[in-house]
């Protein structure tokens, strides 16, 4: 019988298979039907740092004022269901006595402002570990890379001091060096970064002639980005990781261990499957192909495939490059 313990951010769980951040993870008894149907752990859906500044009525008012239209139509989407910063702390500590697994806090931050104490009451109501979800468009053309950056590590090291639990990163795929500042980040001392998070997807409504940001679930085609940075990073980092965007079957998970890393996440097959069944398919699946390949452990083939396969320096995928475009057309 396949042995799919495992840990992440220091966390022991019980298989490599956590849900990450939706609604889904925002109320009680959601995240108790998701602890029963065989998740090893879950992200709560994130509060967002103007939350936390002020209260819901006030940022509302504030909607047209300097954050990026992007933000503020993320914000917009979800406003009349998120939860004030009092009611997330609720909930979570009403989590924390109603289920036994892991329960990792999450935060959309930008800034180290005036919000970061809260990540101490977060720890209080019970949180085991803490996401810092760094969901952000920059759109300041006179910001430079450099400055970005700067200011979400000053934003990890600041969270650092506060709490004790430990913290990790859901990062985007759209650095100029991802790899150089996955590297900032964890020698700053973060436990984890999950790969990747997902922007909103722009749209034009054709006969309103207007823009719009859709919330679309993922396919299993979202999966290739992670796999490629998580190869890439696993032996560059000493934190865990997590994919996150595209595991909707079992393969999908084993793709994402092979490649090192400590779990995948599940959210968009949740909804397009309506039904939290997919966790347990997803485990059977995994421990049925750990028993055909002879694995009795997670760590038996986790990582197996390194960035060696994947790029062996720059070499090996740039030739591979060279040769699929020169042989299309
Ligand atoms: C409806 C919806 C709401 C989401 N809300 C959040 C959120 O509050 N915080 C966050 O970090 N990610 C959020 N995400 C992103 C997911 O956690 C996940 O990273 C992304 O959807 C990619 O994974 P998937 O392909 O399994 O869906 C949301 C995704 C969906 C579909």
């Amino acid at each position: 019988m396949a042995d799919l313990n495992t840990t992440f951010l220091g966390l022991a769980l019980k298989n490599p298979l956590v849900v990450s951040s939706s609604p889904v993870s925002s109320d009680p008894d959601s995240v108790a039907k998701l602890e029963a149907a065989g998740a090893a752990a879950v992200v709560l859906r994130s509060i967002f740092e103007e939350q936390i500044r002020e209260d819901v009525a006030a940022m509302e008012a504030s909607l047209d004022g300097d954050t990026s239209a992007a933000a503020m139509d993320y914000l917009r989407a979800g406003l009349a269901e998120r939860f004030g910063p009092q009611s997330y702390l609720d909930t979570l500590a009403d989590m924390r006595r109603r289920v036994k697994f892991p329960l990792i806090a999450s935060v959309n931050c930008v800034a180290a402002d005036k919000w970061v104490s809260y990540a101490r009451k977060i720890e209080m109501a019970g949180a085991d570990a803490l996401e810092l979800n760094l969901y952000h468009m920059p759109v300041d053309p006179a910001e430079d890379a450099s400055h970005v950056e700067g200011r979400r590590l000053a934003l990890i090291k600041a969270v650092l001091r506060e709490t004790r639990i430990p913290v990790s990163v859901k990062l985007s795929p759209h650095y100029t060096s991802l790899l150089a500042f996955a590297r900032a980040a964890d020698a700053l001392g973060v436990k984890g970064m999950a790969l990747f998070n997902r922007f909103l997807q722009t749209d034009v409504d054709v006969e309103k002639e207007s823009m719009f940001l859709a919330t679309e679930y993922s396919t299993p085609a979202a999966l290739h980005s992670q796999l490629r940075w998580a190869a890439v990073l696993r032996n560059r980092v000493k934190c865990d990781i997590a994919v996150s965007g595209g595991i909707h079957t079992w393969d999908g998970l084993v793709k994402a261990l092979l490649v090192g890393a400590n779990v995948g996440y599940v959210c968009s097959a949740l909804y397009v499957r309506n039904d939290f069944c997919v966790i347990g398919e997803i485990l059977a699946g995994l421990a049925d192909w750990m028993g055909r390949k002879g694995y009795q452990s997670v760590s038996d083939f986790r990582g197996k495939l390194g960035e060696k396969d994947l790029t062996d320096g720059d070499g090996f995928e740039r030739v591979q490059y060279v040769k699929t475009a020169a042989s299309i057309g």
